[in-house]
């Protein structure tokens, strides 16, 4: 059978993980999507009006279908954690089983398994204040939002992800079923962004070095990948809460080794090299699909 995959963060058909999970799909897989409670209801409905058809066409012409939407929200790994003011709150009170765990519980009673883990969320409620600025509450929210819940996600999808074998056949036509699972990070962790603040930097240096032990874990315990992309600037609905994508996304243009705009399907496609059969030996790493900004050392 072809691949599974379960792809946290999809809401439009604008970010990442809408550009992931279709080139997941052109690859063969099938596609699950992890939606964030309060944005469950517009999203679901306009898959079903047909909003997103336009952006559901894959290169040989067939529409992606997206097996099950699940609600999910990554901040709380189980029903004990959930404070009783969300509890309440109107835009939760109509879905249940959105905790990591509970998500995680419903995936493998309807597919049993899955084969490929993508995290393509982030929050920081203080994005737009400097850190100096930063309050402690908006920090760790950040953190939690953007970083533990990658080590939720994958701590909980772990027991129904498929190992890895030893040795890949390349050549062979049935490619071996592996885990591999990936999030995407950006260069704000490691280079002054500013702009990125309210501790959204620090999320993603966590994330990343959180890629390095967890592929650690997860590789010599069940021999499942871990990578991170970092993905160069793109106008996704989370970015324009921002403020400053347009002026990122120029700054790239100009200064990039390649002077052209980054689609998102570039980062769709390197992401299914990193969950296939091809990208076996690859774990650990953080990948930059940035039209080579990271190797500038000055603007030009
Ligand atoms: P997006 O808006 O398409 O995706 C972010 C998603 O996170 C949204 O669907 C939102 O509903 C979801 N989300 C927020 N809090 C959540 C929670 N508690 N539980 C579950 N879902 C939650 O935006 P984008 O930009 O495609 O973001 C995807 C990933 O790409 C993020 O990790 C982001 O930091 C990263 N990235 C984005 C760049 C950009 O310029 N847009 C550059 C580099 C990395």
């Amino acid at each position: 059978r072809g691949k599974r995959a379960f792809i946290a963060g999809i809401a439009d058909d604008n970010g990442y993980g809408w550009a992931i999970a279709k080139s997941l799909a052109a690859a063969g897989a099938e596609i699950l999507v992890g939606t964030w409670v309060p944005a469950l209801n517009i999203f679901e409905t306009s898959l079903r009006r047909g909003k997103f058809d336009n952006s559901r066409v894959l290169p040989d012409g067939s529409l992606m279908e997206i097996a099950k939407v699940y609600p999910l929200d990554a901040v709380f790994d189980n029903p004990e954690d959930v404070p009783e003011d969300i509890k309440t709150n109107k835009r939760y009170a109509g879905s249940s089983n959105w905790t990591v765990q509970e998500v995680a519980e419903c995936v493998k009673k309807d597919f049993g398994t899955i084969d490929i883990l993508v995290h393509s969320l982030a929050n920081g409620p203080e994005v737009s204040k400097p850190l100096l600025e930063t309050s402690r509450k908006g920090y760790l929210a950040a953190i939690s939002a953007s970083s533990y819940s990658y080590v939720s996600l994958l701590k909980h999808f772990i027991p129904i992800m498929n190992p890895g074998i030893t040795t890949w056949n390349l050549q062979s036509t049935v490619t071996p079923a592996g885990g591999a699972s990936l999030s995407l990070t950006y260069i704000a962790s490691e280079r002054i962004i500013p702009g990125y603040g309210g501790g959204m930097s620090s999320a993603k240096a966590a994330l990343e070095s959180d890629t390095r032990v967890l592929a650690f874990e997860a590789g010599r315990r069940h021999r499942i990948r871990v990578n991170t992309i970092s993905a160069g600037p793109l106008g996704s609905r989370a970015a324009k809460a921002i403020g400053f994508i347009d002026t990122m996304i120029e700054y790239s243009l100009a200064n990039a080794p390649l002077q052209k705009e980054l689609s998102a399907d570039e980062v769709g496609n390197a992401a299914a090299f990193l969950a296939s059969p091809l990208a076996s030996a690859i774990t650990g790493t953080v990948l930059y699909v940035d039209n080579g900004l990271n190797a500038m050392g000055v603007g030009v």
